[in-house]
């Protein structure tokens, strides 16, 4: 049981002391979630296994009422406080997830939530916590610019703190996500987790090494904010820069002490994956899956993808879809990024003679090669010095790199020189 105090826990690490989170915690923590938060399916993916030579389940925690696992903690938290502090109400600092987690439960709870968001959190979560009746403040370019605003205005208003993954009842509460994995799939050989505080996966690692030591945990983070395996390396948690990443919510410059204390000697693995792979990864979950991820919870699958995780050929392995919070601006972008990524959409500009029915040919030819066109532009003006030739911007839709570069290859043969646009 966690008091007040109790739950400023993120803001006094004191490393290499006991971890205050325990597997009976997250026994506890099931039982009071129960009703409240959504047991999620964890299917087999047929399409994700074929796609990864792995035996794939996906842990369907994109479906919560939130649209994220955050909500396991956060009821975890807010039932345990006094029903003083319940009355008074609570505070933290997010970047989306963890606010609309504690906004949805205080709001179950009768508990008032104040949260401050970074200002490059998502406008749909950002809306989604107003929609929740949670106060929302606007603060810092960084989660830890938002985090110290978050604690001064607790102070000045006599809100608990409740930090989104090192308070020992946030992690007890995602551990119960792990004791569902080995209900749904008890000889799981490994669980690919994504890390941003650490919160998630040491509650998960901690639940499922307990009940199966021999489960291989992987710890999955953004290449722009390595801050875990940064940890790993200097034995404590350590703060590192960080650039932007499609993984909003893995955005935590430095990992939790009390995270990390838990997750370090369960974790089996750590791998990076950068944002090309991660854009890749939400297009393949939306195609193959039908599911909408956010970046975050598109990581277990990039990290499969990578190349870095051979050991796991054929093996059951669990990925975490732990959150589906994506902006459709976003999302759009990121297919259209994902498909130039895969050699579907391309473009690139054709240099043709001005003369009566050379765009008809160009057109001609892209079409017989089984390509299609998106969109032309036709440029007189700019085309050099050359005043018989005329350039044309063509984006085109093609099956694969392969497909493109035979299209290049034919349009050459037929004496239309290409070049990148
Ligand atoms: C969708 C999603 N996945 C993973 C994480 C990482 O969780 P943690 O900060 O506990 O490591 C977050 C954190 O907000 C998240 O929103």
């Amino acid at each position: 049981m966690v008091d007040g105090e109790g739950m400023n826990a993120g803001s006094r690490p004191t490393p290499n002391r006991r971890p205050l989170t325990t597997f009976q915690d997250i026994e506890a923590a099931r039982g009071r979630n129960e009703g409240a938060v959504y047991y999620s399916p964890c299917p087999q993916s047929i399409p994700l296994s074929e796609l990864t030579g792995m035996e794939i389940f996906c842990k369907l925690d994109n479906l919560q009422r939130t649209g994220s696992f955050k909500e396991r903690g956060a009821r975890n938290a807010l039932a345990q406080l006094t029903p003083e502090q319940q009355k008074r109400g609570v505070i933290a600092a997010s970047a989306g997830n963890h606010a609309q987690a504690l906004a949805y439960q205080g709001k179950l709870l009768g508990v008032p939530a104040t949260v401050v968001m970074p200002k490059f959190a998502p406008l749909i979560k950002v809306s989604n916590c107003q929609k929740l009746g949670a106060t929302v403040v606007m603060h810092g370019n960084d989660f830890g610019e938002a985090k110290a605003h978050a604690h001064e205005l607790g102070k000045e208003r006599g809100l608990a703190y409740i930090d989104g993954y090192d308070d020992p009842a946030i992690i007890a509460g995602q551990g119960t996500m792990g004791l569902e994995i080995i209900e749904q799939v008890p000889n799981a050989d490994a669980v690919i987790i994504p890390v941003g505080g650490g919160g998630l996966l040491a509650g998960v690692a901690l639940a499922v090494k307990t009940l199966r030591p021999k489960t291989k945990i992987i710890a999955v983070e953004a290449e722009n904010v390595a801050s875990f395996s940064a940890a790993l390396r200097a034995g404590h948690p350590t703060r590192i820069s960080t650039q932007a990443t499609l993984a909003d919510g893995l955005a935590i410059p430095e990992v939790g002490a009390n995270a990390f204390e838990i997750a370090k000697d369960l974790v089996d693995r750590c791998i990076m994956v950068s944002e090309e792979q991660i854009a890749v990864s939400i297009l393949r979950i939306v195609e193959l899956e039908k599911g909408v991820v956010e970046g975050s919870a598109a990581t277990p699958l990039a990290a499969c993808l990578s190349g870095q995780l051979p050991e796991l050929a054929n093996k059951r392995v669990i990925l975490l879809l732990c959150g589906g919070n994506i902006d459709p601006n976003v999302l759009s972008r990121v297919i259209e990024r994902g498909l130039v990524a895969d050699g579907r959409l391309c473009r690139f500009t054709a240099m043709i003679s001005d003369r009566p029915g050379g765009l008809a040919d160009l057109t001609a030819q892209i079409a017989s090669s089984g390509a299609s066109i998106k969109q032309v532009v036709h440029d007189r003006a700019f085309a050099g010095s050359d005043v018989s030739a005329v350039h044309v911007l063509c984006t085109v839709e093609t099956r694969n790199h392969q497909h493109l570069a035979e299209l290049r290859e034919r349009l050459k043969s037929h004496g239309v020189e290409t070049f990148d646009s």
